[in-house]
């Protein structure tokens, strides 16, 4: 493909995934069946959950930690709902750390399930930093975080303890750098950045803590229904599964995890040095907060603007439009992005100075 996509979800992927998932839809494994007409409970299909679960608990670095891997639908917005449902209790409390759009939606569907004590937010400067230094009752249930906030472009650099359950969606950026996955007691991420497409939600969860709220649980919406089905209690997202399957050995061929941590790095580096030096743009988020997924800035003069976006189309570059709450520029550079294609961005930024 020719283009050099910046979007924010559903984004790129793999040039190589893309090409094996279509071969895929016309012959799957050799069978002379698509792998969209086959069942889900067919052995071929089985064995591409199982690898994709294997996968996510290796690439984690959660092997033996008492974690179940499910794949689910819904989106990570369904997970707002459920996380409360599973882990709140009837008379429990639960801390919400309100970072951006997504995470005042997941305080909101949390809400209808309990209380939810709001132990910090951002919102009083548009979202363009993480607060800190906020205190955590340390009777809660849980404590839920947003580790990336893909429309502002901050991210979580560290984690708070709490002595309650840590549970994070990591929607916008997991698989793109080294963490200490264990401290989380529940991830949750929707498939369509760094995994694969839209349709499949991604869930990691310590089975332990599971049971325990005293709540009678609608059987879609109960995570220990979906572990003791193998998240096959409905039909699954064949496709969503098994590209993310594809994309997860991609990246465990690349070398995991570490490995693309250093080429994110790489890549953020460079936009946010020529947004620094460039006189024509500025950063959106605070330096210490900002995304190493999704770069957002400005034009330092807004009259600029249509030439701007006439210059980045014209170099094949497509989705770096500002979300509509944020203006100006987003450039998502998950873990598909090559270099090569921040670097055309940097040269279009670079020309357009000169
Ligand atoms: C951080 C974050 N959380 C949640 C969501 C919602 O995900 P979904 O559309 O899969 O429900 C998004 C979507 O972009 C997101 O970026």
């Amino acid at each position: 493909m020719k283009k050099h996509n910046f979007s924010a979800g559903p984004c790129i992927l793999p040039q190589v995934v893309l090409k094996q998932a279509s071969e895929a839809v016309l012959n799957f494994n050799n069978e002379d069946l698509s792998l969209i007409e086959v069942s889900h409970r067919s052995k071929g299909f089985v064995e591409v959950m199982e690898k994709a679960r294997s996968l996510v608990v290796e690439l984690l670095k959660l092997e033996g930690k008492g974690y179940a891997v499910l794949f689910l639908q819904g989106g990570a917005s369904l997970e707002f709902l459920m996380t409360p449902y599973n882990l709140l209790s009837k008379e429990g409390k639960a801390a919400y750390l309100d970072t951006g759009t997504w995470s005042a939606k997941a305080i909101k569907e949390a809400k209808l399930i309990g209380d939810i004590d709001v132990v910090a937010s951002s919102k009083d400067k548009n979202y363009n930093y993480i607060p800190k230094g906020f205190k955590i009752d340390p009777t809660v249930d849980y404590f839920h975080c947003t580790s990336n906030n893909t429309i502002f472009g901050t991210q979580m650099k560290s984690f708070p303890k709490t002595d309650g359950l840590m549970v994070c969606d990591m929607s916008s950026d997991i698989f793109s750098r080294e963490l200490d996955f264990s401290q989380f007691d529940l991830i949750y991420a929707g498939a369509q950045k760094n995994m694969g497409p839209a349709g499949a939600t991604l869930v990691v969860v310590k089975e332990d803590i599971l049971g325990k709220t005293g709540r009678n649980i609608p059987s879609m919406l109960d995570y220990q229904v979906h572990i003791s089905k193998d998240s096959m209690f409905n039909t699954p997202s064949v496709f969503a599964v098994y590209v993310s399957m594809l994309t997860l050995q991609w990246l465990k061929d690349l070398g995991g995890v570490g490995a693309i941590e250093k080429i994110n790095n790489a890549k953020a580096e460079l936009l946010y040095n020529e947004i620094d030096t460039n006189p024509l743009f500025e950063g959106v988020a605070e330096k210490e907060d900002r995304s190493y997924m999704n770069v957002t800035f400005v034009l330092t003069d807004e009259s600029l603007k249509d030439n701007f976006d006439r210059s980045w189309k014209a170099a094949g570059i497509n989705g770096i439009s500002g979300h509509r709450s944020v203006g100006g520029y987003r450039a998502s550079i998950y873990n598909a992005m090559p270099l090569e294609s921040v670097q055309v961005l940097v040269d279009v930024m670079r020309e357009f100075n000169k």
